[in-house]
């Protein structure tokens, strides 16, 4: 008796799901991942992503995870996608184009970001509609497994770190003959050989005053055309004295009025905070790398204007899930770089 029921509850099921999927109208369109179709709208997503970027590194595609393709109303597609990033050597303010960016290897203590878009598709034209991205470092156990020697991501708020960064860029004003420039933020850190190496790397801005002739350093403010510059910086402890180096690059001028925050943490209001994610936790002292979800800029808002100001009767195109021949994994798609 009791299988005769169970059989018949699995009879109800699967009527059930044979029904539904048309009537709550999943109609969405599978793609492959790595159709070209797919990497386009990847491509605009990714530029997305790097543009409204004030902090940390900018990021490359390492591998399209899933897409799924809406048919929107009045016109056009919206493509649902996933996205598996890693972090560049590049820094967020850096001018150079992403595209020509390395990616971080994993020896460096890889971090992998995580981002969820909607990209809408009209007229041939992609656009972004919306974006939750977070990241995080490899783990610790997988970096010292591949690589023993491999210093791991130091916390930013380390005193050793902290002084690094103080000590680098006081070695930097010292020898330049231009602005003095100020700490924007420390972006990555180790601590390696021995405890007695420290590796910093940390952006900075051109204030108002001379390098050569700052007093006392409260009093300069940052320029109205802002400059900014990244450093690479080693202290290195010997006994009774320490040895640093650092080797910066200064940016040329920014011409356009920015509103990029710099050396104060961003206003609340600047943070990504999709409707659903809600209020973020605080941004943590002690992080050790800049979580993707604290510095992306807000979500697009190209969704109300253009949807909703033309009322044209809404007609879903019937779209049928594409099945041209054997269908095999289509998603996720290659990676790009290497496996985190
Ligand atoms: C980026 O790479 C392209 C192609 O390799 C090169 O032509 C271009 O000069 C590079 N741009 C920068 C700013 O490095
Ligand atoms: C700063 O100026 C001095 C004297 O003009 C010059 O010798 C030195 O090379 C300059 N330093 C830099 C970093 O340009
Ligand atoms: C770093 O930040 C954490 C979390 O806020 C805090 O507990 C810790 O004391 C800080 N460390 C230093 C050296 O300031």
């Amino acid at each position: 008796m009791k299988s005769l029921i169970l059989v018949f509850c699995l009879a109800q099921l699967w009527g059930c799901h044979a029904v539904s999927p048309p009537m709550i109208g999943l109609l969405y369109r599978e793609v492959n991942c790595d159709d070209p179709e797919s990497e386009q709208a990847a491509m605009v997503a990714m530029d997305y992503l790097n543009k409204n970027l004030f902090r940390g590194y900018k990021h490359a595609l390492n591998r399209i995870e899933k897409v799924k393709v809406w048919p929107r109303r009045p016109f056009g597609e919206v493509f649902e996608m996933e996205l598996d990033t890693l972090e560049t050597t590049c820094h967020a303010l850096d001018p150079t184009p992403a595209a020509n960016c390395s990616v971080r290897p994993l020896v460096e203590h890889a971090v992998e970001g995580d981002c969820d878009f909607r990209v809408l598709k009209q007229a041939g034209q992609f656009t972004v509609l919306s974006v939750k991205c977070d990241s995080s470092p490899d783990s610790r156990e997988d970096l010292k497994k591949m690589c023993p020697d491999c210093p791991v991501l130091a916390p930013l708020n380390h005193t050793k770190v902290v002084h690094a960064a103080d000590a680098a860029l006081k070695a930097f004003n010292t020898q330049t003959n231009g602005s003095y420039f100020q700490l924007v933020e420390l972006t990555r850190a180790n601590i390696g050989y021995l405890s007695r190496t420290t590796y910093v790397e940390f952006a900075m801005a051109a204030t108002d005053c001379a390098a050569q002739e700052v007093t006392d350093p409260t009093k300069c403010n940052l320029l109205a055309e802002k400059q900014y510059g990244f450093c690479k910086g080693t202290v290195t402890e010997i006994p009774r004295q320490e040895k640093v180096s650092v080797t910066c690059t200064v940016f040329p001028p920014q011409t356009q009025p920015d509103n990029s925050p710099v050396a104060s943490p961003p206003p609340a209001t600047l943070l990504a905070a999709p409707e659903a994610l809600g209020p973020l936790p605080p941004l943590p002292a002690n992080r050790a790398h800049h979580d993707l979800r604290y510095f992306l800029m807000g979500t697009a808002s190209v969704e109300s204007a253009s949807g909703e100001a033309g009322k044209a009767p809404s007609v879903v195109q019937p779209s049928v899930p594409v099945a041209a021949g054997p269908v095999v994994h289509p998603c996720p798609g290659r990676y790009r770089h290497f496996k985190v």
